[in-house]
This record gives C-alpha cells, structure tokens and sequence, in this order.
C-alpha cells in the first residue's frame, strides 16, 4: 500500500517523482482558473476523505482544490463530528473508511493515530500533520526551492526556532534530498532525538545563518502545545526571530520560507516575510501541487 506518512519512509526516487511531476502539473494548467479540470483528469470517479482533527486552512483547501481538479471527489470530515471523537476506536474507522473512499488524509495530534489508520485501512493514507510531522509541507517547500532556485541537493538550510514537527520533516527531507541543515534554537526545544544526525546545531542564529541558501522558521507554538506555555516559549525563542538584520547574515540571494500561519512580528517580522527574499505565498500555493502529486503517487494514476 502506498501510503504517505512520512518524508524518511518514501523511497528517494519516488520523492523526486512527485516533485517533477508537481512542477509538470502546475506548468500544465498554465494559470487556468482554479475550478477548472485539469486535461487528464486522474482521479475521475475517485472519493478523498479528508480528516481534520486540528485546525487547517491551507491543508484543508489546497487537497479539496487538487482532487477536483484532478476530476475526483471530496469529503472533508471533522474528528469531533465523528463516531472517532467518540470512542470508535482508529482500527475500525480505518476499516470502515476503507469501504466508501479510495484515499485518506488525516490531520491529527498522535503519530500513533496516523500509524493506526495506515495499519488498518485497505486504501492509501497520506499525513496532513501529527505533533511529529508535516511532510506535505516540506514536499511543497522542496518544490517551492527549486523553481526559485534549482537543485537543493547541496544547499545550505537553516532553521531558526523551535525543533517543532515541521522541522521534524526538513530533517527527513535534508537526508532524502541531499541538503545540508542547521538547527539554531534553545536547547530545551531541541528537536526529537529521533532526528540526530539528520542536522547540524549551532546554537548562535547569527553563526547559524552564516552562508545559507534558505532559512526557515516556524510558529512558537504549535497547535498541540499547550497554551500555558506559551509565555516561556516566547521568552525562549525571542532572540531566533527572522528579522532583516538576520537575514543580512545569510546569502545575498537567500530565500526565507515560513509554512503559515505566521505570528507576525513574533518568529518573523513583517519586514522578512513581505520582502525581498520571501517565498512564503508561492509555499503556500505549491501545496497544492505537491500534494496532488502525492496523491496520484498514492493511487498509482
Ligand atoms: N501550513 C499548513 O499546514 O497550514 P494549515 O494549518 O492552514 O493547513
Ligand atoms: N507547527 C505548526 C504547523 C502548522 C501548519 C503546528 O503544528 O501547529
């Protein structure tokens, strides 16, 4: 079953795959309007339940614009709203899923429930975020690289801030596309130490920002943490915020990348994330490319 779960689970050459053919579908549709059906229509007659138990703008939008684009169908669920918020356990929602759609996407708060739907479900299911993880974004983030600026094998990525779960997929990602990654952040955020030896850590953000190609930052608090740490996380992360004067400190032609929703002026100021050097709504926008490849990936159309 081809599953999407995670950037370190997916063979390399399968990566690579989605991202061309990302950049070869958006190219295709050549600024049709967004309603409009693509040519080929891969996923006609194909049903998509699309999970959320967190909140999602871009997740929840970019999927449902790419199925029907792609000529299939959507189901955009509410966990609270299902048997599932209410003691039906993953393994038989899997199951029960498996019977009326052909691909599952789900936004949730434990790896475990991601693991559990994959386990048991007979279709394909792709993770639209855990507190562990995003790929979906960081695969629309590689995507978003490399039409600014060519190959990012080799390219220097820094990380300023929390080592938060989408940083968990940038460190997946650095070992499958051959990218060089820097963490700068406080130690008590370091990030899960499954991810040791994916990255580098300099704890200074000005020598951490030293030479590189992207850098990259995140909320200071993510929508599993809770609020009451919010203060300390704050007074933790202040001094790794993304200003112009930490921007001077990488590449003159450095792009800054941030997967939204922004606290603007607290991880990043507005200065960086409406300049010169930010990509931030092209990120935005190549989610839905990405992911329509992963789905055609998943589906094998
Ligand atoms: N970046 C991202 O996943 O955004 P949403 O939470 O709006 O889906
Ligand atoms: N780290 C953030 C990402 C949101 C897209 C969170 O998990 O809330």
């Amino acid at each position: 079953m081809a599953h999407f779960l995670d950037i370190d689970k997916t063979e390399k050459s399968a990566l690579r795959g989605m991202i061309d053919n990302a950049i070869a579908m958006k190219t295709a549709r050549n600024g049709r309007p967004k309603g409009a059906p693509d040519d080929d229509l891969p996923l006609a007659g194909h049903m998509v339940a699309l999970i959320f138990e967190k909140p999602s703008t871009r997740t929840r939008v970019s999927f449902d614009v790419g199925v029907r684009q792609m000529g299939g169908e959507t189901m955009v669920l509410s966990g609270a709203d299902m048997q599932l918020g209410h003691g039906e356990t993953i393994a038989d929602t899997a199951r029960v899923l498996s019977r009326y759609v052909d691909l599952i996407m789900i936004r949730t708060f434990e790896e475990a429930t991601l693991l559990e739907m994959a386990e048991h479900a007979s279709v394909p299911v792709i993770n639209g975020l855990t507190n562990a993880s995003h790929p979906c974004q960081i695969m629309a983030d590689v995507m978003t690289y490399e039409e600014h600026r060519g190959p990012i094998a080799g390219k220097k990525v820094v990380w300023s801030g929390d080592g938060n779960n989408v940083f968990a997929s940038f460190a997946h990602a650095a070992g499958q596309f051959g990218f060089d990654l820097t963490f700068t952040g406080p130690e008590p955020l370091d990030p899960d130490p499954s991810l040791h030896g994916l990255y580098t850590t300099v704890r200074n953000p000005e020598e951490a920002v030293a030479g590189a190609d992207l850098v990259v930052t995140d909320t200071w608090v993510s929508m599993h943490d809770p609020q009451s740490a919010r203060e300390r996380r704050h007074n933790q992360l202040r001094g790794y915020q993304v200003n112009a004067a930490l921007m001077a400190k990488a590449k003159p032609d450095a792009l800054f990348m941030h997967c939204l929703p922004a606290h603007r002026d607290d991880e990043a100021t507005s200065e960086v994330m409406d300049g010169p050097h930010s990509v931030i709504f092209d990120e935005a926008e190549n989610r839905l490319h990405a992911q329509k490849a992963v789905m055609r990936w998943c589906l094998g159309l």
